[in-house]
């Protein structure tokens, strides 16, 4: 699935460039397996729309192929790809109704009427809105339109779906349920689905694998866990979740890394994308890794200095922010337990963590 050659939706050695002097999507590879649902991740403007219409045929590539089940697509236009699309700004048709919304893209595929008039029905029940099809976008809720167009993308049941930021102006509560519903139907029909979002959480809860864009190239492509637990390079480690970095200088490499923070404190790590001695690190270390009780912790765990900041309490959690080595945002998080300690502003503790917690990475 990671190869370049045998994926559903293959993007091979992709480049575009808007006006013709920067490239807004450098050399993108990129495999997606049949039924996958695969999410573009990142920052405004790294490129993920692009790389999203290029594949709907709305842009053509400056440079390499893409191949939709092993043909290349450069010259097939839009409505001929038979992909599905639910685009923030892709509204529907609003003098028809809902029903008809959906049975434009049938009748544009010249499906008789009795067979479209089932199909347009089995595709509201599937996003529970089965009794809205005589209404007009203008009589739904937001939500509610939002469901009628995911529904008008599935309808005429395509193999590959394309969704761009499709939750984007839910509020918090439908965007959850949507983000479910959107999965279970992609997973039940077994549709491919590029889903774009710039919501990490979105993209953690909802893919079989993420691209994480930045600066037009992907940084790292990843199951959801792995992500998280095992970023490539400092910009995913700091875009995926919270994150505490650590400056300093590698001193040796031998299996582990060992580093000298900036204050002087050496400390064991895991060498990610360090290779040699002198080379300036950036040491990452997820919050909830951190242990404010190192008697907790097996022998071998690094003890190191911390001031309490700040200690709030948020319910299932306590975030507490610390001084450790110079830095002033060290966040760690406690579980609201009967054993748990509660800190103080002011308070000088231990803390610690385990060197396979702890990643070297590259210095921006
Ligand atoms: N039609 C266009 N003409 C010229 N430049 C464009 C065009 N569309 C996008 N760009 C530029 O290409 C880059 C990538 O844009 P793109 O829309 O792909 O980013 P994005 O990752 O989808 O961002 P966002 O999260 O803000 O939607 C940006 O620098 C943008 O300004
Ligand atoms: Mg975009």
């Amino acid at each position: 699935m990671t190869g370049t050659s045998d994926g559903f939706v293959v993007f091979d050695r992709v480049q575009k460039s808007y006006d013709g002097e920067t490239l807004v999507v450098k050399d993108l590879n990129l495999s997606i397996g049949k039924g996958e649902f695969l999410t573009m991740l990142g920052p405004s403007g790294s490129g993920k729309t692009t790389c999203l219409m290029m594949l709907a045929g709305f842009e053509t590539a400056t440079h390499g192929d893409i191949l939709l089940d092993g043909k290349p697509i450069n010259n097939i236009p839009p409505h001929k790809r038979g992909i599905g699309m639910v685009f923030q700004n892709y509204a529907l048709f609003p003098h028809m109704t809902v029903a008809e919304n959906l049975a434009f893209p049938l009748e544009v595929r010249k499906i008789g009427r009795s067979d479209r008039e089932a199909k347009v029905q089995r595709a509201l029940e599937m996003v529970q809105m089965g009794a809205f099809g005589g209404r007009r976008p203008a009589q739904l809720s937001g939500g509610q339109q939002q469901r009628i167009a995911l529904a008008r993308a599935l309808v005429f049941e395509p193999e590959l779906v394309l969704m761009d930021e499709p939750l984007g102006a839910l509020d918090k509560q439908l965007r959850e349920h949507m983000q479910f519903e959107i999965t279970r139907l992609a997973h039940n029909l077994g549709i491919t689905t590029v889903y774009v979002t710039h919501d990490q959480t979105e993209a953690l809860t909802m893919s079989d694998r993420v691209a994480v864009f930045n600066d037009g190239r992907i940084q790292q492509l990843a199951r959801p866990d792995e992500l998280y637990e095992k970023p490539v390079n400092s910009f995913v480690a700091q875009f995926i979740g919270e994150n505490n970095t650590l400056l300093g200088r590698v001193k040796e490499i031998d299996g582990t890394a060992l580093v000298e923070l900036d204050d002087g404190e050496v400390i064991d790590a895991m060498p990610v994308n360090v290779s040699r001695p002198g080379e300036r690190t950036l040491v990452s270390i997820r919050p909830e890794r951190v242990e404010i009780d190192p008697k907790r912790l097996t022998p071998g765990a690094h003890l190191i200095h911390a001031e309490v900041l700040e200690f709030i309490y948020m319910g299932d959690i306590y975030r507490t922010r610390l001084r450790v080595a110079g830095n002033d945002d060290f966040v760690i998080k406690t579980r609201n337990a009967p054993d748990q300690r509660r800190l103080r502003p002011g308070e000088h503790i231990e803390i610690g963590w385990l060197p396979e917690d702890c990643r070297a990475l590259d210095a921006p």
